[in-house]
């Protein structure tokens, strides 16, 4: 399989088709590229609310009224639409569940190997807690790694994608009620087929060239 292919054939679409609907499977095969997408730490802090029905992009739309009403119809076309949130904290007890998870999917052969694993996330989390100070940042990176694995999946699977960051992020957690649930959104993706207007599929696609963004040494 080719992945630069289907890098250079997606696109942001920027109109999508009502009537179109994403069969479960793929979105089920999304689910599983935002599930297998790689953490630092595996720490895996974010969660990801999916969308369909019409009531619930409703929803979601309302961030868009006020300030972005160009991502307004894009939510509410799309046939699915992806909340990717960050959580807010990465806590002991957290951290403990995900170690207890690693070692009930057998990662580790003895006693020693799954401290030593409780050692290194524990560094890891607390460098970026207390000597960097930037654990929601470095969190975000992580939402943003994901973000690039289902944009590039969706392509894979002819789906129509659009990343937005134009939204309001209060009236979203307000909304989904994710703050009290320790989570804040960081990026909404609506994904389905893009319809006729899509100005955007019929243009060429422009990136820096490979002199400008490569050095080789
Ligand atoms: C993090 C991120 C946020 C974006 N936010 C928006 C947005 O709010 N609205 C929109 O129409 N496009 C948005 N885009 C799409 C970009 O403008 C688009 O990816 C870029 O121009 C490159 O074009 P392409 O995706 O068609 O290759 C966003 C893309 C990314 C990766």
């Amino acid at each position: 399989m080719n992945f630069a292919v289907h890098a250079k054939n997606r696109h942001s679409a920027k109109a999508f088709d009502p009537t179109r609907k994403i069969p479960e499977p793929l979105i089920d095969q999304l689910r599983d590229l935002l599930r297998y997408s790689p953490s630092s730490a595996n720490c895996q802090p974010w969660h990801f609310y999916v969308a369909s029905s019409f009531e619930s992009k409703t929803r979601i739309a309302k961030s868009t009224e006020i300030g972005y009403p160009f991502n307004h119809a894009k939510i509410l076309d799309a046939s699915h639409i992806i909340v990717m949130c960050a959580r807010v904290a990465l806590d002991d007890g957290y951290l403990e569940q995900i170690l207890l998870g690693e070692d009930h999917d057998q990662r580790f052969t003895t006693l020693d190997a799954m401290n030593a694993q409780r050692t290194i996330r524990q560094f890891c989390v607390n460098l970026h807690r207390y000597e960097l100070k930037d654990v929601q940042h470095w969190i975000e990176k992580q939402v943003y790694l994901a973000l690039g694995t289902l944009l590039l999946g969706a392509s894979g699977l002819n789906i129509d994608a659009c990343a937005m960051d134009g939204f309001d992020n209060r009236t979203l957690d307000q909304e989904l009620g994710l703050r009290t649930k320790g989570l804040t959104s960081v990026i909404v993706v609506s994904l389905g087929y893009r319809s006729r207007s899509d100005f955007n599929a019929k243009l060429p696609k422009s990136r820096l060239p490979h002199n400008v963004i490569f050095t080789d040494i």
